[in-house]
């Protein structure tokens, strides 16, 4: 059988590797411990669960639920975003609830992208932005985020040619995988340089409300003509211990929320309703969980740090997310150092590259492991080199 060209071009899906590694290792009786993946081990708040329970017995929730999803979740997202971020948003035409902000992620390129066109790609990022310009067809020109950019992309390097070629940006802040910030002043240039080429600019914000030391992360919606050019993914997978939940949503642009809207309805549905609705607790509920997660962050944060300093390794201390981006020694690539700590420590850590050619010569530690693991792993590492 042969199969679509779209699928040989496509790289295994980086955690599900991660995953076939961690089995291997544990089926040879190595006590792996892993700090590949950013899953938070912390369970939901109860409050929320407790919401779940009530919703998943009343049987109007177990019809098919809408693929634009509820109204009152869509007015609960419009609400946090006013809250959060003084942002206005129609909930009924620019706000589209998603299973997991992957699966928008996915679907914006086949609303936008066709056969030919550019994709501008952070590098190194979130594998989904080049997987599904892939998908559709379209051809990823990388930006490069590089430390002396504080990884930032340079929008002057990307050449003319490209940008009047490119139909979708991608941009992350807080940042997966190198945990930077936004640079004041980034999101507006952003706004010029998507109206000038007219790019739709789709900025994954996941990470928004875990930042440490007083900082905090803007919204790119937020940004004046940001409603015009494009849209931002956010979900509670990471802010509420939700990742296993799928829920999330997509907000901005009239226009790309309709789009993105259409691909969906036609091809996925909607989150189940009781999820919905314990996603309106979970947004307007008590929200000490957030504080009580980022003491968790910042203490591993630390804890990592500190090994750091100790062994000689290089990583910025991050202001935001849950990820150390770690500069591999002299005489390593990513593969090889991620390598040599599976094999001498028996942990799992992401080599940089596997997020794009410029994460070359970086490895990704997330901080979403339980302490008492955290540690060992952290002596294992120190003792392997
Ligand atoms: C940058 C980034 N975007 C999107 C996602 C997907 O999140 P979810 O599909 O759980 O909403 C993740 C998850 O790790 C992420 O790190």
């Amino acid at each position: 059988m042969k199969s679509a060209t779209r699928i040989a071009n496509l790289p295994p899906y980086l955690f599900a590797e991660i995953d076939r590694k961690i089995a291997a290792k544990r089926a040879e009786g190595v006590d792996v411990i892993s700090l590949g993946i950013g899953d938070p081990v912390e369970p939901t708040p109860a409050h929320i669960i407790e919401a779940m329970s009530k919703e998943i017995n009343d049987p109007v929730n177990h019809r098919y639920p809408s693929y634009f999803g509820l109204p009152e979740f869509r007015a609960a997202i419009s609400r946090w975003y006013k809250r959060r971020f003084d942002v206005d948003l129609d909930p009924d035409t620019q706000v589209l609830p998603l299973v997991g902000s992957k699966e928008g992620i996915a679907h914006i390129h086949i609303a936008y992208v066709d056969p030919g066109d550019v994709v501008l790609v952070p590098d190194p990022g979130y594998p989904v932005y080049n997987s599904g310009t892939i998908l559709a067809g379209g051809e990823s020109h990388f930006m490069p985020l590089l430390a002396e950019n504080n990884f930032l992309p340079d929008l002057g390097a990307i050449p003319a040619d490209v940008a009047a070629k490119a139909k979708l940006m991608f941009l992350n802040y807080p940042n997966n995988p190198t945990s930077a910030i936004v640079a004041e002043g980034f999101f507006a240039e952003v706004v010029a340089f998507a109206k000038e080429n007219e790019i739709v600019v789709a900025h994954d914000f996941p990470y928004s409300e875990i930042t440490y030391d007083g900082y905090e992360a803007p919204s790119f919606l937020a940004t004046p003509g940001a409603l015009d050019v494009g849209v931002e993914f956010h979900s509670l997978s990471k802010t509420y211990n939700m990742t296993g939940w799928r829920i999330g949503w997509v907000a901005g642009s009239e226009e790309v929320i309709e789009a993105v809207g259409r691909v969906k309805s036609n091809i996925d549905s909607g989150i189940f309703n009781a999820i919905q609705k314990a996603g309106i607790v979970a947004l307007e509920g008590p929200q000490d969980i957030i504080d009580d997660m980022i003491v968790i962050y910042a203490r591993r944060r630390e804890l990592v740090m500190s090994l750091l300093g100790k062994l000689g390794l290089k990583a910025r201390s991050p202001q935001a997310a849950i990820y150390v981006w770690i500069e591999v020694p002299q005489g390593h690539t990513s593969a090889s150092f991620a390598q040599l700590i599976l094999d001498k420590a028996g942990v799992v850590v992401s080599p940089g590259s596997a997020y794009g050619p410029a994460g070359e010569g970086y490895i990704r530690i997330s901080l979403t492991t339980p302490d008492d693991r955290l540690k060992e792993a952290v002596d294992r590492i120190a003792e392997a080199i």
